[in-house]
């Protein structure tokens, strides 16, 4: 593909987004008795509102061309069809295959996967059926009922979000922690809490060889050992998730406890995958399915729909309108539920390992900004932290706001205040208070013209900033699993027209081998010279404090 600067859809949008700069939404509302009709898409149980968007007809024309002109159509059958779409690494990105319960064949560079993928799937249900029901127990013969996950990044964010956003359908006695801290504070801390012979440990690491996972395992083992555990315990209470089966086996994990990972499913894509095995073990493997026909339901619509209709499309679209023509720097995920509360962390990695890139397929530095900065919290208590900058700031943020328009608690009075304070922060974010409405309020309430002439500045909002409302019909892992698989291919069609690789994440890896030399350094194994002066001196703080703990023993 041409550098899409290049396309010309592009110049197109940059005139639009000049235009755009002299817009207010809130007169677009007024202009336009069709704007919410025309700006809102009902799919399934969701419901996706960007009215709110700094968006026109026209815009969205210039977008929809835009993709058309950047090959998206030949892009989905690429991905579809296998083709090796992460292309510095050589692999095809075939996450759909995990949720495909069709049977339709789903090919990975020539090979269907489909018999591979229902074959672990299986093999997951009957782990997951033996330990729920207690034909799986441990060494000394108790039931299991606490599962500690130990992984990172992909292999841990996805499902702890999953499983904190349904636990309102946990039954059982079976509780999953989750450990992801190579601080030992975290996984000492949940230790102390558990019972060696009711604990099973499931290691999930795609290359097994992630330092801080490892270091986790190693420790969590010799807690079973230190307990008075055989070594042959191990086959009781550990197992792992791993594309490397050797290096898991070479851990002590039996082939029997050991699920496969391909090298086609991206860490961050891998939930639907043995990655998942908390989330089914937790919720029971119905459940665990339901979310895959979820995200099955909304590849489907990502495949079929019409561009203009395809909910994924239109939010990857108006997020490259916010950050590359608007120039919004970041995008905030807001969730209105407090089981969301780690989506605002699983999309970040999502995201930003997957479009924080700054060449073009082809290796030509890209000139406009790609992946904005994705961060964001639950919004309730955003709402007593960081909104005022939302509203008053100096820094441009598009929002996500995300509620369920069924709670799952009988609080109604509750309900209706967290969906209140949803859709009235979106209202407020796009409309502000001008001028003339601040000067009449506050004349309204008696004040003298000096003192209104000294407040007024202060309780201006600008309003204008952009966002979309998604509500979901109730939080069912149907829905959960539509949700994310939205923003899953709003991540690949951003990629798509940022001409980038949204799959390698080559940016992670000098961080990695420079903190392996630094803990030779910190151990005392080699020497930090020839370091910068700042390495070197921490190194040597680190070396003095760790001398005087062992009394100067280091
Ligand atoms: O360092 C980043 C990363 O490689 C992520 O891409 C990945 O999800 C995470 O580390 C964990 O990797 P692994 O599953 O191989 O332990």
């Amino acid at each position: 593909m041409p550098c899409p600067t290049q396309l010309p859809s592009w110049r197109v949008l940059q005139s639009l987004a000049a235009i755009a700069h002299t817009q207010r939404v809130a007169q677009l509302f007024e202009a336009d008795s069709q704007r919410y009709a025309r700006f809102s898409h009902r799919w399934q149980s969701l419901l996706v509102d960007f009215s709110k968007q700094r968006i026109t007809p026209e815009v969205m024309n210039a977008l929809l061309s835009l993709a058309q002109e950047a090959g998206l159509s030949e892009w989905k059958s690429a991905l579809r069809a296998g083709q090796p779409v992460n292309h510095t690494e050589h692999r095809a990105v075939l996450h759909m295959a995990l949720r495909n319960q069709t049977g339709q064949p789903f090919e990975a560079q020539g090979t269907d996967v489909t018999a591979e993928v229902a074959s672990e799937l299986s093999r997951m249900e009957r782990i997951v059926s033996a330990i729920r029901q207690g034909d799986w127990r441990g060494y000394t013969g108790k039931r299991i009922t606490q599962v500690v996950s130990i992984g990172i990044g992909g292999s841990h964010l996805g499902p702890q979000m999953v499983c904190e956003a349904l636990n309102h359908l946990a039954e059982g006695e079976l509780a999953v922690h989750f450990v992801s801290n190579v601080d030992a504070a975290q996984l000492t801390q949940t230790l102390a809490r558990l019972n060696p012979e009711t604990t099973l440990f499931v290691v999930s690491s795609k290359t097994f060889t992630t330092r801080e996972t490892l270091l986790n395992a190693n420790t969590a083992r010799r807690w079973l050992l230190a307990s008075g555990a055989p070594e042959s315990a191990i086959a009781q209470h550990f197992a792992a998730v791993s594309s490397a089966t050797d290096k898991a086996k070479a851990f002590g994990i039996g082939a029997d406890n050991i699920f496969a990972m391909w090298d086609w499913v991206g860490g961050r894509f891998s939930l639907w995958s043995a990655i998942g095995l908390p989330i089914a073990l937790y919720l029971g493997f119905e459940q665990f399915e339901q979310l895959l026909d979820g995200a099955h339901s909304m590849d489907e619509h990502f495949l079929t729909a019409p561009d203009d209709e395809n909910l994924p499309v239109l939010m990857a679209l108006i997020g490259v309108w916010n950050a590359t023509f608007l120039r919004i720097p970041t995008q905030a995920l807001l969730p209105y539920d407090q089981g969301l509360k780690y989506l605002p962390a699983y999309l970040q990695q999502a995201e930003m390992e997957s479009n924080g890139k700054s060449v073009q397929r082809d290796g030509s530095p890209v000139t406009y900004p790609t992946c904005p900065i994705v961060w964001g919290q639950l919004g309730i208590d955003g709402q007593h932290a960081f909104y005022q900058l939302l509203h008053q700031g100096t820094h441009g943020v598009a929002a996500d706001m995300i509620g369920t328009l069924r709670a799952q608690h009988q609080e109604p009075e509750h309900h209706e205040n967290l969906l209140a304070n949803l859709i009235a922060q979106s209202q407020a974010l796009m409309s502000g208070v001008g001028d003339a409405a601040v000067r009449a309020s506050l004349r309204d309430k008696g004040l003298p013209e000096a003192e209104i002439n000294h407040l007024a500045p202060h309780k201006l909002h600008e309003g204008n900033r952009s966002s979309t409302t998604i509500l979901l019909d109730e939080m069912t892992p149907f829905n959960l699993g539509a949700l994310i698989a939205l923003y899953e291919h709003k991540i690949f069609v951003q990629g798509v027209i940022w001409n980038i690789n949204s799959y390698d994440q080559w940016g992670v890896e000098l961080g990695k081998v420079l903190a392996a030399d630094v803990e030779r350094q910190l151990m005392g194994e080699a020497s930090p010279e020839g370091q910068d002066a700042s390495t070197a001196g921490l190194v040597a703080e680190f070396r003095q404090a760790a001398r005087a703990n062992n009394g100067g023993g280091l």
